[in-house]
């Protein structure tokens, strides 16, 4: 089974709209055809500057696809501050971040709201990123498999069959993001080989379509070794995706 490498840019809170354009432009300019071809270059920027994204590699044809840090479940409604699937699946949004660790740690998100956000953006035929991943004490306990594939579990409540194949999931230490600290390549593989594990109980077959991405510190230096694992089939990049320099250095991991 091969699946298509997909690397994608994690801005979190950095980047207005007008550094968006440059840093997007730069990448461009680095990247080939080749790497287009290669693998899925994503680039999951703030909601403020998506729309401007979207006119920038519509008007220049860059194949940088866009992607959401979040989103709410409903349509539309009494949401003040929300952002529904329905207006990111307008802005040819192609993936939307669910469940990230620092959205369930600082924002109080619960298992239940991020199988409900991984639902409706299945629905508007957008592809969740949904993340999972275990904290210090977690891992220090030997609770790492028992935490993600209760994490999975809960995310694919109800997801089965081609939605589940178009989903992505992110396996992402909670120790090792923003830290300089990462897994192992062995590690890193060993735990998403437990969570593929998990997936074929819940989806059966389908899990072996699903693309499950490493992230946590994942820089220029460590990407290919990453990437050599056979079960992990790209990276979710925070600090590193940046700068497009060094965000062209992890995309082009081949060379
Ligand atoms: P860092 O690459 O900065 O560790 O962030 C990882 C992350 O949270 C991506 O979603």
């Amino acid at each position: 089974m091969t699946r298509r490498p997909i690397i994608a840019a994690n801005w979190k809170m950095h980047h207005d709209h007008l550094v968006a354009i440059q840093v997007v432009q730069k990448l461009s300019y680095r990247l080939e055809r080749d790497d287009y071809e290669a693998c899925d270059v994503v680039i999951c920027a703030p909601f403020t500057d998506l729309r401007t994204l979207q006119t920038l590699t519509e008007a220049d044809r860059i194949p940088i696809l866009l992607g959401a840090q979040n989103c709410h479940w409903q349509d539309r409604g009494a949401f003040t501050g929300e952002v529904s699937p329905v207006m990111l699946a307008k802005l040819n949004i192609r993936y939307v971040i669910v469940g990230h660790s620092e959205r369930r740690q600082l924002f109080d998100e619960t298992d239940d709201m991020v199988n409900r956000k991984a639902k409706a953006v299945l629905h508007h035929e957008m592809t969740p990123i949904v993340c999972v991943g275990e904290t210090l004490e977690e891992r220090d306990r030997g609770d790492t498999e028992t935490r993600v594939t209760d994490q999975i579990a809960a995310a694919f409540a109800g997801i089965r069959g081609a939605d589940a194949e178009r989903c992505v999931v992110a396996y992402e230490p909670i120790w090792a993001i923003g830290t300089g600290r990462n897994a192992t390549p062995d590690d890193a593989n060993a735990t998403i080989a437990t969570i593929r594990a998990a997936l074929r109980r819940l989806v059966s077959d389908a899990a072996d379509d699903i693309r499950i991405q490493y992230g946590g510190s994942v820089k220029p230096g460590n990407i290919a070794e990453l990437m050599r694992m056979s079960d992990i089939d790209g990276a979710l990049v925070g600090g590193a995706s940046l700068d497009p320099d060094e965000f062209a250095r992890i995309v082009q991991y081949r060379r």
